[in-house]
C-alpha cells in the first residue's frame, strides 16, 4: 500500500498534501474513497481558521504560529471514536480467566506482584473501565497483594476530557452484566451514569499519539497491551511501525490485544498467536 499519495486524483489541489500531513502525523490513511468525508472534515477546519483553499489550509497546518493546536484539531474531526464497555467480550473473559491467572503465577513466582496494563487508543474510556473493573473483581482473591496500574491514551483531547469525566449514557454501558452496572457506577440525573471513583483511581489518562517515536519509547514493562480498533485506520507501513513499539515495550512474555477484525498477519512475525473462544492474543515469547 502506498504510503504518500502524491499523484492521486486532483494532485497540486493541496488535498493529497493533506492527507500526506495527515498520515506523517499519526499513521492514518485515507484511501481516495474517502475524498469526500475528508474534504466535509476539512471544510469545517478551514472555516474556523478563515482558509479559503486546501492549498491555504495546508500552508496553515505547517507554518502557522499554532500549528501544533490546528493539527490537534484536525485530527479531532477526522478520527473514529466509537466504544462501548465490555466492547469485546470474549477478549475480557481472556482476560480474566487465562491471562490473570498466568500472569499471577508468572509474576508471583519471582516475586514481583504488580500488573502494568495499557489501553492504547482508549477513546472515552470504556475499555480501560473495563479493565479496571475486571481487575478490582480479581482483587481479594486472585491479586489479593497485588498492585495494578491502567494507562489509557489516546491522541483526541476531547475524548480524554469525556474519558476523565467518566459519565456515560444508558448506551455506552449496553453489554455491562447488571451486577457491574450496580457495582461500579452512580445513577446521575437525567439518566445518565457516572464511573465511581474506585475505578478512576486505578487509571491514569495521557494523550499519547501511537505514531510519535519519541513518546513510545518511554512506555515501558507493560504486562498487556489492548489497541483495538485503531489499526485499522492505519496502512502496512504505519502498522508494522506501532507494533514494533509495542513489542519492545511489552515485558517478556506479555500480552497484546488488537480488534476483533485485525490482524498481525503479514505485520509481525515475532509475536506467539494464541486462541481463545471468540478470538486470538499475542503474546511476547519468553
Ligand atoms: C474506534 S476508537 C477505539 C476505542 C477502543 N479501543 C475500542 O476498541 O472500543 C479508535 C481510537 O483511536 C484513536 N487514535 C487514532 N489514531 C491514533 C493515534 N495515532 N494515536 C493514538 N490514538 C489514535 C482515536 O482518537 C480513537 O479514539
Amino acid at each position: 500500500m502506498e504510503t504518500t499519495y502524491h499523484g492521486t486524483a486532483r494532485a497540486g489541489d493541496g488535498m493529497s498534501q493533506l492527507r500526506d500531513l495527515i498520515y506523517e502525523t499519526c499513521g492514518i490513511y485515507f484511501a481516495d474513497s474517502k475524498r469526500y468525508f475528508l474534504e466535509s472534515r476539512f471544510a469545517r477546519r478551514m472555516e474556523a481558521v478563515g482558509a479559503k483553499s486546501f492549498k491555504e489550509y495546508h500552508s496553515y497546518l505547517r507554518h502557522g504560529s499554532d500549528r501544533q493546536a490546528e493539527i490537534q484539531k484536525l485530527i479531532e474531526e477526522i478520527t473514529t471514536n466509537e466504544t462501548s464497555f465490555f466492547r469485546n467480550m470474549p477478549q475480557f473473559q481472556a482476560l480474566q480467566t487465562l491471562i490473570l491467572p498466568r500472569m499471577v503465577a508468572a509474576k508471583g513466582a519471582i516475586g514481583f506482584k504488580r500488573l502494568k496494563i495499557w489501553s492504547s487508543a482508549c477513546s472515552t474510556g470504556e475499555e480501560p473501565y473495563t479493565i479496571a473493573m475486571i481487575l478490582m473483581e480479581k482483587a481479594t482473591t486472585l491479586l489479593a497483594g497485588w498492585g495494578f496500574e491502567i494507562i489509557a491514551t489516546d491522541i483526541n483531547d476531547q475524548v480524554l476530557a469525556r474519558a476523565r469525566e467518566g459519565i456515560y449514557s444508558e448506551y455506552a454501558i449496553r453489554a455491562t452484566p447488571e451486577y457491574h452496572k450496580k457495582k461500579y457506577f452512580v445513577a446521575q440525573p437525567g439518566g445518565s451514569l457516572a464511573i465511581s471513583p474506585d475505578v478512576k483511581k486505578y487509571i491514569k489518562f495521557q494523550n499519547v499519539n501511537l505514531y510519535d517515536d519519541s513518546r513510545m519509547v518511554f512506555l515501558k514493562g507493560l504486562d498487556i497491551i489492548f489497541c483495538c480498533n485503531v489499526l485499522i485506520y492505519f496502512d502496512q507501513t504505519s502498522k508494522k511501525k506501532v507494533i514494533q513499539h509495542f513489542y519492545n515495550n511489552l515485558n517478556r512474555g506479555g500480552y497484546l490485544f488488537i480488534g476483533h477484525s485485525e490482524s498481525l498477519f503479514g505485520i509481525n512475525d515475532e509475536f506467539k498467536l494464541h486462541h481463545f473462544p471468540g478470538g486470538v492474543m499475542y503474546q511476547k515469547p519468553l
